[in-house]
């Protein structure tokens, strides 16, 4: 048995070892040359606080937003803009949000449609995008078709694909990464039967967690620095920084979501505890992954079952990110165990399996690289442009990417994310998935020196549709490609 921190980590999904992670990426990574930065021209930034004491607020749970309910679709309305909240005790923090709440819930079914009429009330451009949804070109949320302030715009999701934990953020063309960071992000879940009929924990024992850092001033306002990821020492869940949550002494379903612009959490229980992984992105994995330490780049989700029964009553567990960079607080939060329960909930050995998607009728090189002379993040030796088609995959057909991140001079991770279809990881550096990996993805860490080839295919929907680096400042950088797929 791997007990030991150091064998846990040897377990862990994306081959993560802490040696080769974020602490030589941070003191590695060059800075962005500034001048060439598409971010606006704020003041500099004051200097944030290190964060606030652990444990001082309750975890927000969220219930899901309640739709209109007609003909067996689900109408919504969000509308994006900037409102005051209370993130840290006792201030007030301007954000950007949905319907002025922060990390809001949207639970869907599968088989039912959303349609979301989006009304755009920020002072910048919003493109709203469902990651990890299968949608038609005109709903994904193209940068062409990003709504400036006061239009409006409706986005039809059909819920066709399987249950999992996705979110809606921006993809605007040059606001995107500020907009997330000021709180654009709502978790959407999507349920369907085969789930129903798995004993899982249900019901309020199934909860959404919005992980993600974040830098505040003193004056309790966020501090947004594009090329300040290495100072962003507060960790907030569901918009409040290091909560306690009270649980039953029995298991519970979490829902791990990072929604950082370049945060690298690997979460760790402190003490004796265990985390069971159950998801990644596209839903459940194949069978469950005990003794696991997930590891979630932006934008990853990883489920996971904790029990709190095997601790006794008035336990304090602390949920930690064993990624932290030096000096930092790793506390994320802590959950405090404050009463019985009943428990019929349980995990089965096996819980869904992953279809293979056939024969692959063609390879694709995707190289990832920082070009350290301009600053800019390409893909395959180019920076995104619009108006130019990088990859036209077939309707139907089946495809390897092969991706590669050569930046093995500065250290640098990626993570590549593709829209429109889920894919498998057949091999990372020739060897197979870890088992934590081994479900469906749509983002895919690459750390540096790394090659990771997955396996996709394209279906439903034609159309103009992006990939790019989840790294959102390395997205905004240019790194992001077009593909055009056509029937
Ligand atoms: Cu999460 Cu192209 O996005
Ligand atoms: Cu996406
Ligand atoms: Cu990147």
């Amino acid at each position: 048995m791997l007990h030991s921190r150091r064998g846990l980590l040897a377990t862990a999904g994306a081959s993560v070892t802490l040696a080769s992670l974020p602490m030589g990426w941070a003191m590695s990574r060059p800075a962005t040359a500034a001048a060439s930065s598409p971010a606006p021209a704020s003041a500099p930034a004051p200097a944030a606080e290190p964060g606030s004491a652990p444990f001082q607020v309750p975890l927000l749970v969220q219930s899901p937003l309640r739709p209109r309910r007609r003909a067996g679709v689900d109408h919504y309305e969000l509308t994006t803009a900037e409102t005051d909240a209370t993130l840290l005790p006792g201030a007030t923090t301007r954000i950007r949000s949905f319907n002025g709440t922060i990390a809001p819930l949207i639970v869907a079914r599968r088989g039912r449609p959303v349609v979301i009429e989006q009304v755009n009330r920020l002072p910048v451009p919003f493109a709203m995008h469902l990651h990890g949804g299968h949608v038609p070109a005109d709903s994904d949320g193209h940068p062409r078709d990003q709504l400036e302030p006061g239009r409006s715009r409706i986005f039809r999701y059909p819920n066709t694909q399987q249950a999992s934990t996705m979110w809606l953020h921006d993809h605007s063309h040059h606001d995107h990464a500020e907009n997330v960071y000021r709180g654009l992000a709502a978790s959407y879940v999507l349920t369907d039967e085969f789930e129903d009929g798995l004993p899982l924990p249900k019901g309020r024992y199934d909860v959404t967690l919005q992980l993600r850092d974040a830098a505040f001033a003193a004056d309790g306002s966020l501090v947004y620095d594009p090329d300040g990821f290495r100072r962003r020492p507060e960790y907030l869940v569901n918009g409040r920084p290091r909560p306690y949550f009270e649980v039953a002494a029995r298991k519970y379903r979490l829902r791990l979501l990072n929604t950082s612009n370049e945060r690298f959490f690997l979460l760790g229980l402190r003490g004796e505890g265990e985390i069971v992984q159950i998801s990644s992105d596209g839903g459940l994995l194949p069978s469950p992954v005990p003794a696991a330490t997930p590891g979630l780049w932006p934008a990853e989700r990883s489920e996971v079952v904790v029990d709190f029964s095997r601790y006794p009553i008035g336990s304090q567990v602390v949920l930690e990110n064993l990624a932290a960079l030096p000096g930092e607080a790793p506390e994320v939060m802590r959950f405090d165990v404050v009463r019985e329960a009943d428990d019929p909930s349980r995990i089965p050995d096996r819980l869904r399996p992953v279809h293979d998607q056939g024969e692959a009728a063609l390879e694709r090189e995707v190289v990832l690289r920082f070009d350290p002379a301009t600053g800019r993040h390409l893909i395959n030796g180019q920076a995104f442009d619009m108006d130019r088609t990088d990859f036209r995959p077939r309707l139907g057909q089946t495809e390897i990417w092969k991706i590669t991140n050569a930046d093995t001079a500065f250290g640098i991770p990626h993570s590549l994310h593709i829209h429109l279809n889920h894919f498998t990881v057949v091999d990372r550096g020739g060897r197979p998935p870890a088992p934590a990996e081994a479900g469906l993805k749509d983002t895919v860490a690459v750390l540096a020196g790394e090659t990771v080839r997955i396996k996709i295919k394209f279906t439903d929907y034609s159309g103009q549709f992006m990939y790019h680096c989840h790294l959102l400042q390395h997205q905004m950088m240019g790194m992001m490609g077009q593909m055009e797929i056509t029937g």
